[in-house]
């Protein structure tokens, strides 16, 4: 919040020193010239994340590269990074309990999928299930490197997190060998998914679902931490939800 309120504050004095000329907005007519691809992408990606571009199959083709520069470069961990000091500044406020728990899903929260998303033009194609299932059985994700920094800081904040993934119970084992050789050595739970017990249900009821189960067996979610709007939203949330950047894909 310090960081924050410096920061406008900085931009405010900035604004103030220099000699900007205002012109009024004005709306645009048809024949007045096209937004640039980056600005309309830049548009795009800023609807994903702000959760009113819902149910989108991939990422629009003419965004391929501006997908690929954002999540290869600076933006995306600088991104990555505001979202983890907001957690910690967060968690570093709270008198932690037994009970109190940070839920955290695991795909472009923890782990990171970029090897295999490079190779699938980030998000252009269509998702496919099985060449992403054989990319999982690689065992070959790395951290997510903000991430990682946060969870250490949890972790010597003696807080307790719970991994909640839509990964299926099948890939326990290559999943906890991949978290474990980046670094995510410890957790209370790793909660994966039956698929017998969930056919024909939504990422959002799957993960509801759990996280009742969690708080009924006398867990308090006090944060809970995804990439994916369906990590965040339906019941039991947890106490305050914290939303990394993901523009390759849409999990419904
Ligand atoms: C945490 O505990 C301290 C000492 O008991 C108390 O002063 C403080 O208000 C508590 N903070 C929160 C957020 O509950
Ligand atoms: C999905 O991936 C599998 C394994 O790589 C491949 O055999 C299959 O053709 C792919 N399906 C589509 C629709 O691209």
């Amino acid at each position: 919040m310090k960081v924050l309120v410096l920061f406008v504050a900085t931009v405010l004095v900035a604004c103030h020193a220099s000699d900007y000329q205002m012109y009024p907005l004005r709306l645009k007519t048809s024949h007045v010239g096209q937004y640039s691809t980056e600005v309309l992408c830049a548009s795009w990606r800023l609807g994903v994340e702000a959760n009113n571009l819902i149910k989108w199959k991939t990422v629009p083709e003419a965004c391929q590269e501006f997908v690929a520069d954002y999540v290869l470069g600076n933006q995306y961990r600088s991104d990555s990074k505001t979202v983890c000091r907001e957690v910690y500044f967060y968690a570093k406020t709270l008198n932690i309990t037994d009970k109190d728990v940070f839920v955290f899903d695991v795909d472009e929260t923890l782990l990171c999928n970029l090897q295999y998303y490079s190779k699938h033009g980030f998000g252009v194609e269509r998702f496919n299930a099985t060449a992403f299932a054989n990319w999982v059985a690689e065992g070959e994700a790395y951290a997510l490197p903000e991430t990682l920094v946060l969870y250490d800081k949890l972790m010597s904040l003696g807080i307790k997190v719970v991994f909640l993934t839509e990964r299926l119970v099948s890939q326990r084992a290559i999943t906890v060998a991949n978290l474990k050789d980046v670094g995510f050595d410890k957790w209370e739970k790793l909660i994966l998914k039956d698929p017998a017990a969930y056919t024909g249900k939504s990422t959002l009821t799957y993960k509801a679902t759990e996280r009742r189960k969690l708080e009924e067996s006398g867990y308090r979610i006090i944060g809970n931490v995804g990439d994916q709007w369906t990590d965040l939203m339906g019941s039991y949330r947890g106490l305050r939800t914290f939303k990394l950047p993901n523009p390759m894909y849409y999990i419904g």
